[in-house]
């Protein structure tokens, strides 16, 4: 990439991004993602954690103070909208994803912020009804929904469900990134805004850091046109649920009292374990292994909602997985 470009093109560049990324980006998220995406709604970053501070900065200026958010969730996020002055306002979450009536009760609240795909980290999706009531309660108070797809791609049963953006891409904020594909070091994500707001959130981009590195981007680009995400996001797919099968199966084994939790998806997995789960986090943690409780991303746990561990295992290789689930069923 760096030896194609005429030496122009490292100066700066555009705060919402390079066209070249832009545009490859929006054909990969509406062939994969079923985004509705246009080059002129997308603007690049460093990850839906930027993107999510970007969508900050503009709600605090239009006047926003407070935030939904899905509980259990994650809480960093949570922690990333109070450092930026949006209170996050937590909304229990169940089997069919967040309930969106629980938002629409909230008084001075017309921002929520969901994870549709697979819900982090309970691993439900978000239900069909409650999509499409969720697009239409932020039309009814001028509100907008931010849809984190933090791991869309990674479906093993079926096809991955759609982007909510789709059903109203004037009501929602799409974010992804290259985390969960590729790594989370890169800083490499994108978000598709509303015709009515990217002009705005490209200015906010360009207040936080005038724009992302060019050949980062280019490189990227040059990924996606090649054809070599689709390939790596295929090969991934595979690698990925071998490591989720490995898990099944060792705790099939190991601990048939324990129960899955979540549809197959992403890059984690919830454990049902029938006893106090932080106890058994401290017994894991004295014998090396770190695995969070889901409590730890609930404000309160729900009542009646079991206790779990969320096993995150797609960087692991089944040789480093078995004998860790192993020590794990037996702490
Ligand atoms: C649910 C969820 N959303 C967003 C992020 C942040 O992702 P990024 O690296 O794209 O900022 C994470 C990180 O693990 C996540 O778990």
């Amino acid at each position: 990439v760096l030896a194609t470009l005429p030496a122009g093109a490292l100066s700066y560049g555009e705060p919402a991004g390079h066209p070249v990324l832009r545009e490859a980006l929006a054909g990969l998220l509406a062939r994969r993602r079923g985004v509705v995406a246009g080059a002129d709604r997308v603007v690049v970053g460093q990850g839906v954690g930027h993107g999510l501070a970007v969508v900050a900065a503009w709600a605090r200026r239009a006047g926003h103070t407070a935030i939904a958010v899905e509980d259990p969730g994650s809480t960093p996020i949570w922690e990333l909208f109070n450092a930026h002055g949006l209170r996050p306002v937590p909304v229990p979450v169940d089997a069919g994803g967040l309930d969106p009536d629980r938002v629409a009760a909230l008084t001075g609240v017309r921002l929520v912020m969901v994870t549709p795909a697979h819900q982090f980290p309970t691993g439900t999706v978000l239900a069909p009804d409650r999509r499409r009531a969720l697009v239409a309660w932020a039309d009814r108070v001028d509100g907008l929904v931010l849809e984190d797809d933090y791991d869309g791609d990674f479906r093993y049963d079926r096809a991955p469900v759609g982007a909510l953006q789709a059903l109203a891409p004037e009501r929602v904020v799409y974010l992804g990134s290259a985390s969960k594909s590729l790594a989370p070091a890169l800083r490499l994500g994108w978000l598709v805004a509303p015709y009515a707001l990217v002009g705005e959130l490209a200015a906010q981009r360009r207040y936080h850091d005038l724009m992302s590195p060019v050949l980062d981007q280019l490189a990227f680009a040059e990924l996606i046109r090649s054809g070599g995400y689709d390939r790596h996001l295929r090969l991934s797919l595979r690698t990925y649920r071998d490591r989720r099968e490995t898990v099944r199966a060792v705790l099939a084994a190991t601990r048939p009292d324990w129960t899955l939790s979540g549809i197959a998806a992403g890059l984690h997995v919830v454990a049902e374990v029938g006893e106090n789960a932080p106890a058994l986090v401290a017994r894991a943690a004295a014998a090396g292994i770190r695995v969070p409780s889901l409590a730890t991303y609930a404000t309160t746990p729900a009542p009646g909602v079991p206790d779990a561990l969320v096993l995150g295992y797609a960087h692991l290789r089944p040789a480093e997985l078995t004998p860790a689930l192993q020590a794990l069923a037996t702490v």
